[in-house]
């Protein structure tokens, strides 16, 4: 793997393992600042198929520099359309990496927050397998009650706005009450849509898979409502690193 360009760090070869090891990720004001963690295609899709299909749309250095930048987070935050699809467990966090994390004053076991406004989660999927201290339910007052009965004992859950989910709340809660500085998002894209346009994401990890899918169904990185030509979110390139002819950009987002 090569460093092409890092906030001023020599430009070279590098060991993945070491390439994301200090993002320098600030702590947030009144809510936490949050990266944005996508692979995308050079035909921009970002669903390419079913369970695990997202995985292995990128190469194992893509899969490290993954893990990397969860562990310079607090806490994930993932939708409830990915949970459906891609099960994904709690992570295995062995006592170093506790001892690791709380030294650099981090959580000492990341919270993994699913966002779902439904709160129709199945109780078995396997992120509910960790201690419910670990992971939380983010949902609204107009949730399913049956669905949430199904998930107490399992997992904390908060709720924010009556119909609609209110991501300012929610910021607040988790920054505040939960010490929650540095989140990372996994999405998926209707997620994203939504934290877009609450002017919660600051930072995106975009992998570029060189891969081509082609055709018209393509489900890209933001499904959001869409905006005008003239009130484009901009960004900014902080890093740009490549393994083969992977690329990894990280972009900081206007307004952040
Ligand atoms: N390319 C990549 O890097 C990448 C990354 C992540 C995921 N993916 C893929 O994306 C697919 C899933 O996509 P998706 O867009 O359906 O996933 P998603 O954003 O995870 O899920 C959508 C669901 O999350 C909940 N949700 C999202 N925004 C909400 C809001 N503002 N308020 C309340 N609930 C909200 C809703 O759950 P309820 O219906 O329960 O209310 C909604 O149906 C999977 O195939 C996954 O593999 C790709």
């Amino acid at each position: 793997m090569e460093r092409l360009f890092d906030r001023g760090l020599p430009a070279g070869p590098i060991d993945p393992e070491d390439a994301y090891l200090d993002l320098g990720i600030p702590p947030g004001t009144g809510r936490p600042y949050t990266v944005l963690t996508m692979i995308s295609t050079l035909d921009g899709k970002a669903v390419v198929g079913g369970k695990g299909s997202t995985w292995s749309l990128g190469t194992e250095v893509d899969h490290v520099l993954f893990q990397q930048i969860q562990r310079n987070c607090d806490a994930v935050l993932v939708g409830a359309g990915v949970m459906r699809v891609d099960d994904i467990p709690y992570p295995r966090i062995t006592p170093a990496e506790t001892r690791r994390r709380t030294d650099l004053g981090l959580r000492p076991r990341p919270l993994w927050i699913v966002i779902s406004g439904s709160g129709r989660l199945s109780p078995d999927l396997r992120l509910f397998e960790a201690d419910s201290s670990d992971t939380m339910l983010v949902t609204t007052e107009s949730a399913d009650p049956e669905a949430l009965r199904a998930l107490l004992g399992k997992t904390r859950i908060a709720a924010f706005g009556r119909q609609e989910l209110d991501f300012g709340a929610m910021g607040r809660a988790l920054r505040e009450v939960h010490g929650i500085r540095r989140l990372n998002s996994l999405g998926g894209p209707i997620l994203n849509g939504a934290m877009l346009e609450a002017g919660l994401i600051d930072e995106l990890f975009l992998t570029l898979a060189p891969k081509i899918q082609n055709g018209r169904q393509a489900v890209t990185l933001f499904e959001g409502s869409g905006r005008p030509q003239d009130q484009l979110v901009g960004a900014s390139l902080v890093s740009l690193y490549r393994s083969g002819d992977e690329l990894y950009l990280r972009y900081r987002l206007a307004g952040s």
